[in-house]
C-alpha cells in the first residue's frame, strides 16, 4: 500500500536533483564575453575591456578640414571571441562589442624629452553589433563613473551612424585604422565595395 507513493516521491526527488545539477553545471560554464545589458538595451560598462584584444590607438585624430589637432589618444578594444571570428572570416559576428577609450597625454615629464605618452582617462564609448537593435548596431557613451549607458539617440547617434556608415572600411568599423585587421579584411575580401 505505501510503496507506490514512496516510489513517486523518490522519482520526484531524483528529477529535482537532476534539474538542480544541470542548472549548477550551466552556471559554471564560462560566461560569453559579448555585450551585457541592464534592462534589455542599456549596455553594462565592461569592467575588463583592458583584458580584451587591443586593436590600435589614434592620437589627436580630427575629422574636419582645418580642425585643430588635439593631444588626446583613443585606444580601441574588442571582445576576444569576436576578434577570433574576425580573424577567420574578416567579418564581425553578432554580439560583438567595441570599446573606444580616450586618454589625455603629456610630454616632457619624467625621462621623456619629446613625443607624447598617455595619462588619465577622459572618456569611454562603445559600439555593439547585436540583432536586438533595429538596425543591428548601437552606440553608447559612458558618463564618468556610470555602470551602464542607454543607447545613444537623436542627433548624437545620427552623427555616430553617419560617420560610421560612410567612412568605414568593414561594416560599421574603422578597420582601415587597425593595421593587423586591415590585412585580414583584404585577404578575406570583406572591405566595403566603396572603400579605397
Ligand atoms: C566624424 C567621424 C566619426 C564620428 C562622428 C564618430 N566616430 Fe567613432 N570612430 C571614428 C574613427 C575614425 C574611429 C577609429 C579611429 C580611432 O582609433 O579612434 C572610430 C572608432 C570608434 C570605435 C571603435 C570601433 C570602430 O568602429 O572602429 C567606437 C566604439 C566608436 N568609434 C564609437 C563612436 C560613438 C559612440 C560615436 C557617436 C557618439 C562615434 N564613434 C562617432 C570616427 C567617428
Amino acid at each position: 500500500m505505501m510503496r507506490t507513493p514512496l516510489r513517486r516521491i523518490a522519482v520526484f526527488l531524483t528529477i529535482v536533483y537532476a534539474a538542480a545539477l544541470v542548472a549548477a553545471l550551466r552556471a559554471q560554464q564560462p560566461a560569453s564575453d559579448g555585450p551585457r545589458y541592464a534592462n534589455g538595451t542599456n549596455l553594462m560598462r565592461p569592467a575588463d575591456y583592458r583584458e580584451w584584444i587591443y586593436l590600435s590607438s589614434g592620437m589627436g585624430m580630427t575629422y574636419k578640414d582645418g580642425a585643430a589637432g588635439s593631444t588626446t589618444f583613443s585606444n580601441a578594444f574588442v571582445n576576444p571571441s569576436s576578434y577570433r571570428a574576425f580573424m577567420q572570416t574578416g567579418q564581425w559576428p553578432d554580439k560583438t562589442i567595441f570599446v573606444l577609450e580616450f586618454r589625455n597625454s603629456d610630454s616632457e615629464k619624467f625621462i621623456n624629452r619629446s613625443g607624447r605618452f598617455q595619462t588619465e582617462l577622459s572618456g569611454v564609448e562603445a559600439e555593439v553589433k547585436d540583432a536586438r537593435f533595429p538596425d543591428g548596431w548601437a552606440y553608447f557613451q559612458f558618463k564618468s563613473g556610470a555602470a551602464s549607458a542607454a543607447p545613444l539617440a537623436g542627433s548624437t547617434v545620427t552623427e555616430c551612424i553617419d560617420c560610421h556608415t560612410k567612412n568605414t572600411a568593414v561594416e560599421h568599423t574603422f578597420v582601415q585604422f587597425y593595421p593587423t585587421l586591415l590585412d585580414v579584411a583584404r585577404a578575406k575580401k570583406t572591405l566595403k565595395p566603396g572603400f579605397r
